[in-house]
């Protein structure tokens, strides 16, 4: 990629951050199309991330009309024939089966499979788009693929983080935003900062929400986790800070996981360690909208 390029690209997120600036031809119904090819390729999870740092998200293509606006603007762009779109493969609670859905979790009504499409839903999968067909298939979400992000208004109805305690990263996936703090602290302070603006440490509940988090922090961060008993050695007195259900879990497997009563993700390794609860740390807020 030339400086050019280079340039180019930094004059856009510099006015996209502050108002939604992009380039007339690639918006449809107030949300801008963004493609980001070569020289950012990356996994889905990471090309999400990449795209919620902007205030955007990964592009759900609700219908024809959109998904021919898209592959027209990556045919326009791309060097490589498919890119990741928003959608993925989630389980739903419900029935425990698999389901295609769209990172913002609207319905997956619409669908454009090709017809070589082999049916590959489980998780681990996410969606690609063609540029030539417009028609989707699925990759491995850990292969590195170009990406489309898409800038609406969603992450506005997330609450205005960024105005106190320095937290960046705000995403709106499924029904909630995330913010990641820049400043460290301990966990009670680190929840109440979060209550601040009636939302709470983050908690989890599917692998594609951690795997989401994992790929949005970096080093160990606080979330929602905690012993009320104060034992801190015993997984089953766990439980989140927001009330809600216990339902999934991604303790490390190193044998002094379990270690404290309060729990930090450690995105390197991709799990949960439970430390002390006076740890300073950075921490993820949630949101639900
Ligand atoms: C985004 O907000 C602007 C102004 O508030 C509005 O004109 C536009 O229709 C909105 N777009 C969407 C996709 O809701
Ligand atoms: C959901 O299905 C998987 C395998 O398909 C099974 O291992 C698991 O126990 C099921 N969970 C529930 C809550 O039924
Ligand atoms: C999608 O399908 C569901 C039922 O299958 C329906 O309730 C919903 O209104 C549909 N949404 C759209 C946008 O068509
Ligand atoms: C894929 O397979 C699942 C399970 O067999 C089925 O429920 C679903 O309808 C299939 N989806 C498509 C798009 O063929
Ligand atoms: C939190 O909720 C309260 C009560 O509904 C409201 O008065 C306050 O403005 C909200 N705070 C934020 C930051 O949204
Ligand atoms: C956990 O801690 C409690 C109190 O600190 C102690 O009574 C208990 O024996 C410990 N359990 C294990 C398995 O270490
Ligand atoms: C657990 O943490 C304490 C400090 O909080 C430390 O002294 C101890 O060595 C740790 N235990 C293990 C097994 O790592
Ligand atoms: C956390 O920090 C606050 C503010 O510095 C302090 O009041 C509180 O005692 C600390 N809590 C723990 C468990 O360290």
């Amino acid at each position: 990629m030339s400086c050019h390029k280079f340039f180019i690209l930094f004059i856009f997120f510099k006015f996209s951050t502050s108002s939604y600036y992009c380039p007339p031809a690639n918006v449809l119904n107030g949300i801008c199309y963004h493609i980001f090819n070569d020289y950012y390729s990356r996994g889905w999870f990471d090309a999400e991330a990449f795209c919620a740092n902007d205030g955007g998200q990964l592009g759900n293509i609700k219908d024809a009309f959109i998904n021919n606006f898209v592959a027209k603007i990556a045919n326009n762009g791309f060097t490589y024939a498919d890119y990741w779109i928003g959608g993925l493969v989630d389980i739903d609670k419900a029935t425990n089966r698999t389901v295609w859905k769209w990172i913002d979790y609207n319905s997956f009504n619409y669908t454009n499979w090709d017809s070589s499409y082999s049916n590959k839903s489980y998780v681990g999968q996410c969606l690609t788009q063609n540029l030539y067909t417009g028609k989707w298939s699925t990759s491995g979400c850990d292969e590195q693929k170009n990406f489309v992000c898409e800038y609406a208004n969603t992450s506005q109805l997330c609450p205005n983080w960024d105005s106190m305690y320095f937290i960046t990263h705000v995403t709106a996936f499924g029904n909630k935003c995330y913010g990641i703090s820049s400043g460290v602290y301990n966990w009670s302070s680190a929840l109440s900062n979060c209550q601040k603006f009636n939302g709470s440490l983050v908690s989890i509940h599917s692998y594609n929400e951690d795997k989401l988090i994992s790929r949005l922090t970096s080093g160990y961060t606080f979330i929602g986790l905690m012993d009320p008993t104060n034992n801190g050695n015993n997984t089953e007195n766990f439980i989140w800070s927001d009330s809600r259900p216990m339902d999934y879990s991604n303790w490390c497997l190193a044998s002094n996981s379990i270690n404290g009563s309060c729990v930090l993700y450690d995105s390197d390794e991709g799990c949960w360690y439970s430390r002390s609860c006076h740890e300073y740390s950075t921490y993820v807020c949630e949101y639900y909208l």
